[in-house]
């Protein structure tokens, strides 16, 4: 039998982490061999409700569900932890600028980083969902220095399914004749979903679709979903979160399809002119356990002026927090 593998699930008593732990106890997350040990980190106020959710875990009787351990401790949370779901975070509240959000942040994903870097298993792999997603995994990473910077990663796909779906409503094709979607830059309104390189039955997705769908519905209606969510339900994108955490670390682990890539938001080698180091979302393949940015697609200038306006804005992200010393 295989070794089971820690999973570190941060938030864990949160909406997402509702959602998102008893999928990964099913063994969605990393394969139905593969059995798992959970890790719960919460702040100690909300410690005793993540002990309700484990309460139900075990009463779901998971054969792949080896343990189940809570805490308020980042050392004991990640302590020989070999995936690291980042959900809690630090929200917008009204009346807080940018500024007082990635600093409250970094009060998060700074420690994290560090607990990390000295407890985590060698072969670590973090994904950070709690918002700004990008900035936060810059930030924990920053702080990391020991384990290699392309095992901090920031979530997209749940922006990258969105898109999918959107496509293949306005198409009324099934969302699995679509393929080569991305989602380019930063995990906010200024993201960027690209159909000049997506696929449908092998055809360009953008010649298939009018141009004013695409500019002034198809990009909005994405990059807005977020919101939209949050108006008809009175809270935020929970279940689909939690599906597009299992699915980025099921093809990080598992591998991408041949013929197909997926978007994620990994530190760039400077490919597509993105500044070295900035964790944007590119187009990506996974394979032998390692996102690889796919190269040499060709970028017009409608993308280009896009791309760029969303790497500009995680650029001053960063900047923000170097000024801040987080990283
Ligand atoms: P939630 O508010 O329901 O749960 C967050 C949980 O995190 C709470 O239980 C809170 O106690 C916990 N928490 C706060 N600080 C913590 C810390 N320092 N250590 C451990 N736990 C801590 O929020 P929800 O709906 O689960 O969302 C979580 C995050 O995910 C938010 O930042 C949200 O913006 C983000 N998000 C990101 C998406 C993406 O596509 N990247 C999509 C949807 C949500």
């Amino acid at each position: 039998a295989k070794a089971p593998v820690n999973v570190t699930v941060t938030g864990a008593a949160g909406q997402i982490g509702y959602a998102l732990l008893f999928r990964i106890a099913s063994g969605q997350l990393l394969g139905p061999d593969t059995p798992v040990k959970l890790r719960l980190l919460e702040i100690p106020q909300a410690v005793k409700a993540a002990e309700g959710t484990a309460m139900e875990l075990e009463d779901c009787a998971f054969p792949l569900l080896q343990g189940i351990d809570i805490t308020d401790d980042l050392a004991k949370a990640f302590d020989g932890t070999n995936v690291a779901l980042l959900v809690g975070a630090r929200p917008r509240t009204k009346g807080m600028e940018r500024g007082d959000l990635l600093e409250a942040n970094g009060g998060i994903f700074k420690p994290q980083g560090r607990a990390i870097n000295d407890h985590a298993a060698d072969d670590v792999r973090v994904l950070v969902v709690g918002n700004p997603a990008n900035t936060n995994a810059l930030i924990a990473q920053a702080n990391a220095p020991d384990v290699p910077a392309e095992r901090f990663t920031a979530m997209t796909r749940l922006d990258h399914n969105r898109a999918l779906s959107q496509l293949a409503g306005k198409l009324q094709v099934p969302v699995s004749e679509i393929k080569k979607m991305t989602i380019w830059g930063n995990h906010s309104a200024t993201q960027y979903p690209d159909l000049f390189h997506a696929e449908v039955r092998g055809e360009v997705a953008a010649k298939l679709v009018e141009q004013e769908w695409l500019r002034d519905t198809f990009i909005p209606t994405v990059a807005k979903r977020g919101a939209a969510i949050i108006e008809a339900r009175g809270a935020s994108s929970a279940a689909s979160a939690a599906n597009a955490a299992i699915d980025h670390v099921f093809d990080w682990v598992n591998g991408t399809p041949e013929g197909d890539w997926t978007s994620a938001a990994i530190p760039s080698d400077g490919s597509y002119g993105v500044p070295e180091g900035l964790i944007s979302s590119f187009p990506v393949v996974s394979r032998d356990g390692r996102w690889e940015i796919v190269q040499g697609l060709e970028i017009d200038e409608f993308s280009r002026e896009k791309i760029d306006a969303s790497v500009a804005e995680l650029a001053e992200e960063r900047d923000a927090v170097k000024q801040l010393g987080l990283v």
